[in-house]
């Protein structure tokens, strides 16, 4: 494998690109995506993938051709990196410069904010896992003010970027964790980033790093990984982020269910220990396996009353040895050598003599998975996501599309490409009219399109392949004018 995925891109184009095939004419809405670009300046560099320097691109859609633009997020990580004064990231950083670590979380925190684009109210943000947002133009691409959350509501050190939106009142809900004595997760909900409403303050005596969390209409679900720090070593203690915490699997991976009307801890279920990033949706139905009390209106926008069982989908994979694969090293000789992630499915049952979770896997050989907007909270059929060998030899050269009810699943293969996580653009958008949440549409959940960016490294640049949500088959392409390094998240904005 060649090292063009992890490559320091320095070129920022705005420019019209090629299309080949035909783009739907309802697609006029702009996809963004994050990830890192900038990986050594000045002879120094980061050491891991999750540490390079936030490069924003977006694909707007017109009238059945593509505008694409770059440009690097212009950030104090990014001021310095760019000198040759490389910040402690995720996993960079020394072990022998005393506090590093505090610096990340706390003094200023770490505002390399290269993992998700997302919009708050009128706002663009970009996030990272730090309280420390990043503003920014959605058509230029220009670097805005720093947005951080005002007023004395418990706040955490650190953040989880994927907040997810409650398509019933159109607030984001997400976590952060206080690191010290005590040690907390606290949930909350927002809707413009700023101002916040407090859900929930969970004590705990050793945090776990979780990527993401389950949201379902009246449940927040922690997914606690047995991936633990000790709270008062983290912020002490040298080096980078991820170097602190340990793989303790005789813990198990425990479900931390809150109500999100009480804010009440309403069960901790434990099954077998494993590791992951991305949960990919979730939902309530009855022990029956009906969805709770849901009406087939999609204008309806009242919240389902909570059900008896929670069905949480995810990706896991086997331990946490996964974080050191992603190593810029490793990546670049192409020795990843480690298991990819599977898509699980986890159901929680609420019982009141005690709550119980099984397990249950939905396929084998996926990354970055990723669902319909317009499914969230509810029932779904489709998951989409990077498709990898097992163990993963090479970087993903494929998507998949997993039926999650009859595991039936659809493959595209491009013939020279390595493609990244697929983004699902729903034709229909329903927006219902008290709330501003979205509600599902009739028709097919897979009725839209598939957007992806292939690395073609024969040819040395990207392309926007476009798939068709139903046939999962190409139906357009737009040639990039470099080679995009490998990002992470993309979002598409229809109003863009
Ligand atoms: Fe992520």
């Amino acid at each position: 494998m060649s090292d063009l995925g992890f490559h320091t891109l320095d070129s920022e184009v705005d420019a019209e690109l090629r299309v080949e095939g035909d783009l739907p004419t309802w697609l006029d809405g702009s996809l963004v995506r994050n990830g890192p670009a900038l990986f050594e300046a000045e002879g120094n560099g980061v050491d891991h993938w999750f540490d390079g320097l936030a490069m924003l691109h977006r694909f707007a859609f017109e009238d059945g051709a593509v505008r694409y633009r770059n440009r690097f997020l212009q950030t104090e990580s990014y001021e310095r990196a760019s000198r040759g004064d490389v910040p402690t990231g995720f996993a960079t950083g020394s072990a022998s410069m005393l506090r590093k670590l505090r610096s990340f979380l706390v003094d200023a925190p770490y505002d390399n904010t290269n993992i998700v684009a997302e919009r708050f109210a009128d706002r663009y943000l970009a996030l990272t896992e730090t309280p420390r947002h990043v503003a920014f133009d959605p058509r230029t691409l220009a670097t805005g003010d720093h947005v951080q959350y005002a007023g004395d509501q418990p706040s955490g050190h650190q953040a989880c970027a994927h907040l997810q939106r409650d398509p019933w009142t159109g607030r984001f809900v997400s976590f952060e964790v206080e690191y010290g004595r005590p040690a907390n997760y606290h949930v909350y909900e927002t809707s413009d980033a700023v101002t916040r409403r407090h859900v929930a303050s969970i004590p705990v005596r050793e945090p776990a790093y979780m990527h993401s969390f389950a949201l379902t209409p009246n449940y927040v679900v922690l997914t606690e990984f047995p991936f633990v720090v000790d709270p008062v070593a983290m912020l002490t203690s040298a080096g980078a982020f991820v170097d602190a915490f340990r793989w303790e699997p005789e813990r198990g991976t425990r479900f931390v269910v809150v109500d999100r009307n009480s804010g009440g801890v309403v069960a901790t279920p434990t099954t077998t220990a494993c590791f992951g990033f991305h949960h990919v949706n979730a939902y309530e139905r009855d022990v029956q396996g009906r969805p709770g009390e849901q009406s087939d209106d999609p204008t309806d926008d009242v919240r389902p009353r909570p059900g008896a069982e929670l069905v949480v989908d995810l990706e896991t994979v086997p331990d946490a040895e996964s974080l050191a694969a992603l190593s810029l090293d490793r990546l670049r000789s192409g020795d990843l050598g480690v298991f990819g992630g599977a898509l699980d499915r986890f159901v929680v049952a609420l019982r009141a003599d005690g709550a119980s979770v099984t397990r249950e896997r939905l396929h084998d050989g996926t990354a970055l998975p990723t669902a319909s907007p317009l499914r969230r909270c509810r029932p779904y059929r489709y998951a989409y996501a990077q498709a990898t060998d097992q163990p993963v030899t090479e970087w993903p050269s494929a998507l998949v599309k997993v039926d999650v009810e009859t595991r039936e699943s659809w493959t595209y293969d491009p013939p020279d490409g390595h493609v990244g996580e697929p983004v699902f653009v729903p034709r229909g958008e329903a927006t219902t009219p008290r709330t501003g949440g979205t509600a599902p549409v009739d028709g097919p959940e897979d009725d839209g399109v598939v957007l992806a960016v292939e690395l073609d490294e024969s040819a040395g640049h990207s392309w926007l392949v476009v798939l068709d949500g139903e046939s999962f088959e190409e139906r357009a392409r737009a040639a990039v004018p470099h080679a995009i390094p490998y990002d992470f998240h993309g979002r598409y904005f229809p109003e863009l």
